[in-house]
């Protein structure tokens, strides 16, 4: 055949092939086709930012596409939530959030207008830090038992700072609230990042805040911390006791930041970004990170979509409960 018509044979029959194919499978290969917005519900320099920035690094250059962070900020990160459930679900919007806020919202706000876990397609966990028990560098307490002793003798006078009513940092001090039998003043910020700078310069009392927001300010000495709400003691702070070595049983709360998209987003999508971050999180880069950022990889199966699917209905059914059963209420 005459190679002119030798070629346009062969895109007629190209054509003709991409068309019987489904349309998810064409469509599928040019995602990302524009860049991608990842809603942040916190201020820039927390946590959740700073996880979602790292990620994002990654994703951009695995797919291809800038994967840019969006702070909307309010409401211990329900205004966020508000905004991604009603983005389009095409693959161009996902959350990325702490899951205890992200399920205890519709417990604690009335204005939340989503189902955590029936209105959102889980994506991948993508870091957990511990929760530690911090005072601003003078607090007379030195330890968390002479820091109780003073808050029993003291009803409401400490105050305690956190990322908005709702959000890990808030519901962590309330559960030390229910099982210390102490009552604390809380200011809510926009962030951890807001509130962490008034503990350094004591405007503040004390946070539950998490290692990764935390972590620098406990190695340059500027805070103090008094316990690590988990199990056991960390590689990070060998120094600091777990809250049951220093005497508060039952205090164990862990951060853990996941991305999710709203509901409908394609499952290919889905399945590009979710092995672009399992990928990504298993590399020296992202490990070294989080090390860095006194945070871990996450345990077992939650990098995965239907890990985390498990994992945040455990939460949303846990927090719920907490808040019913305990009257927490935000402020
Ligand atoms: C929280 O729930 O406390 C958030 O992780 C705060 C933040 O990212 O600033």
């Amino acid at each position: 055949m005459f190679k002119p018509i030798r070629l346009l044979a062969r895109s007629v029959l190209a054509t003709s092939i991409l068309a019987l194919l489904p349309a998810t499978a064409a469509w599928a290969q040019a995602y990302p086709s524009k860049p991608v917005s990842l809603i942040v519900p916190f201020a820039a320099g927390g946590p959740t930012d700073t996880i979602a920035r790292l990620y994002g690094e990654q994703l951009s250059k695995t797919l291809g596409q800038p994967f840019l962070v969006e702070n909307v900020v309010g409401a211990g990160g329900v205004t966020g939530t508000n905004r991604a459930v009603k983005a389009a679900p095409d693959g161009y919007t996902f959350l990325v959030h702490n899951v205890a806020p992200h399920v205890a919202g519709p417990a604690l706000y009335a204005g939340a207008t989503y189902n955590p876990v029936s209105d959102f397609e889980p994506v991948a966990s993508l870091a957990e830090a511990a929760i530690y028990i911090v005072v601003r560098k003078d607090f007379p307490a030195k330890t968390l038992k002479e820091f109780l002793d003073y808050g029993k003798a003291n009803p409401g006078k400490i105050s305690f700072a956190s990322a908005g009513s709702g959000s890990a940092t808030h519901l962590a001090c309330e559960l030390l609230k229910l099982k210390a039998g102490i009552d604390m003043l809380h200011i809510p910020y926009r962030g951890t990042g807001p509130a962490l700078n008034d503990l350094i310069s004591g405007k503040v009392d004390m946070m539950c805040d998490q290692g990764l927001n935390v972590g620098q300010q406990l190695k340059a000495e500027t805070v103090r911390a008094l316990a690590i709400a988990q199990d056991s003691r960390s590689k990070a702070f060998p120094e600091v006791p777990t809250t049951r070595e220093a005497g508060l049983e039952g205090l164990i709360v862990n951060a853990s930041t996941a991305i999710y998209a709203p509901k409908g987003t394609p499952a290919p999508v889905i399945k590009a970004v979710s092995e672009a971050l399992d990928q990504a999180g298993r590399s020296d880069l992202i490990l070294q990170r989080l090390e860095q950022l006194v945070s871990e990889r996450p345990s077992g199966d939650r990098m995965t979509p239907d890990g985390l699917k498990r994992f945040t209905a455990e939460e949303f059914a846990k927090w719920t409960t907490t808040i019913k059963s305990s009257g927490i209420k935000i402020n």
